[in-house]
């Protein structure tokens, strides 16, 4: 679960790392509000969405004035950066920076750790930097959490000098802490900034909390979007759905963990083959007893990813028979009503195929397309997404 920066400052706030006040808009007007709120001067203004590179695309700008913020903002907002529309800016003081450094703390699942990534130099592009001159970007691995003595192993390793590592090694234990009670899987500041008077401030942040420990926070309701991925694998976890968004367009429904993995591995080999090179865009298990209910329900979640073009229902009858599987897509059709508006390829197979079949030659939707190889059906459903079905 990925925070705005708006979100990821708060959080710092809490656990004691040096930020700005931050105020978030959603319109001019509220803008207005929050420049008068943080004191008027001159001001950042900040699109709030989860993806990279917002400077560079115009998105992180300076305001001198009320007349200004209401340019400014006016422009960001409503704005389409990759795909993701800004609804929010926030309004922080301009600081007067002398350096920017890079931070980051990472969950490192095959060293079974953590690791801290730390730089002289931050800024825009630690990418770029990683890639072309990797010795400047110190990767140093964080067994039990960063204290005052690995504090200073970091930053010796990333080059800073002696004078500073108490007054940023400080920093860093906060940013560990931070990291460690919210169950966060990264943190990250770029940049980290010394100002000119020597003040240490985190000017961006980047949090991303595990999901899967939600039960132990009862603040993260308010993380939840109105819309995305994160919202869609919350709605689908309240239903029961194993449910994961990835980031093609053709929705994936099986029965059993294992077939689906193989026909995300089928649908996306059918479509390196395609303009546009579709991809699955869930994984999606409605396992044994699939019911009328359960496949509405997962055909609802993956419908409504608007990036999806076309679905592909693999099932392979066990214990569930086909005629069961293509009785519940049927009626799940039924349930949705005019809110199915995709095409849906079924290949069955297994236990009482043929009755399946039968049932769904009857019900003759104009949605569902029927083929008997998982491989035809993965060219089939890749092919209508390639077409923008
Ligand atoms: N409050 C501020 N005062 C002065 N300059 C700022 C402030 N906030 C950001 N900047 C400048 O703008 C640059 C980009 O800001 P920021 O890091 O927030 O966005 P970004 O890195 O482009 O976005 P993303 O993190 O999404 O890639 C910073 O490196 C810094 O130089
Ligand atoms: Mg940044």
């Amino acid at each position: 679960m990925d925070l705005l920066e708006y979100q990821a400052r708060d959080l710092f706030e809490r656990f004691g790392v040096p930020v700005l006040p931050g105020r978030i808009a959603s319109s001019v007007d509220e803008a207005l509000e929050a420049y008068e709120s943080v004191g008027g001067g001159t001001v950042v203004v900040k699109a709030q969405v989860r993806v990279g590179g917002r400077g560079k695309a115009g998105c992180v700008k300076l305001a001198k004035s009320a007349a200004e913020v209401a340019e400014v903002a006016g422009g960001i907002l409503g704005l389409d950066i990759h795909g993701h529309i800004v609804d929010t800016v926030m309004l922080s003081p301009a600081a007067a920076i002398a350096e920017e450094f890079y931070f980051s703390i990472l969950l490192d699942r095959a060293a079974n750790g953590y690791l801290a990534m730390c730089s002289l130099e931050g800024g825009m592009d630690i990418e770029q930097l990683a890639e072309e001159r990797p010795e400047a970007l110190a990767q140093v691995s964080v067994g039990d959490g960063i204290d005052a003595a690995k504090a200073k192993e970091i930053l010796t390793e990333a080059g800073f000098p002696e004078a500073d590592h108490e007054r940023i090694g400080l920093v860093l234990e906060k940013l560990w802490t931070a990291f460690k009670e919210s169950d966060a899987t990264l943190v990250e500041v770029n940049p980290l900034v010394r100002t000119e008077s020597g003040y240490i401030l985190a000017l961006d942040g980047k949090v991303t909390l595990d999901a899967n420990a939600e039960f132990r926070h009862s603040g993260w309701a308010k993380y939840h979007e109105t819309s995305g991925s994160v919202d869609l694998e919350r709605q689908a976890k309240e239903l029961d759905l194993n449910y994961v968004k990835l980031d093609g367009n053709v929705g994936v429904i099986g029965n059993g963990a294992g077939l689906v993995m193989s026909t995300l591995d089928v649908v996306a080999a059918a479509g390196l083959e395609l303009p546009g090179h579709p991809k699955p865009a869930n994984f999606l298990d409605i396992g044994g007893g699939a019911s009328a209910t359960v496949m509405a329900n997962g055909l609802r979640i993956i419908m409504s990813d608007p990036q999806v073009e076309s679905i592909f229902v693999n099932v392979f009858g066990g214990i569930t028979a086909c005629n069961e599987v293509a009785d519940g897509i049927v009626r799940a059709l039924d349930i949705l009503g005019d809110e199915a508006k995709l095409p849906i390829v079924v290949r069955l197979d297994g236990n009482s195929v043929e009755v399946g079949k039968a049932i769904l030659a009857e019900a003759n939707h104009p949605l569902i397309t029927v083929k008997s190889t998982m491989d035809e059906a993965a060219r089939t459903a890749a092919k209508l997404a390639s077409e923008g079905n």
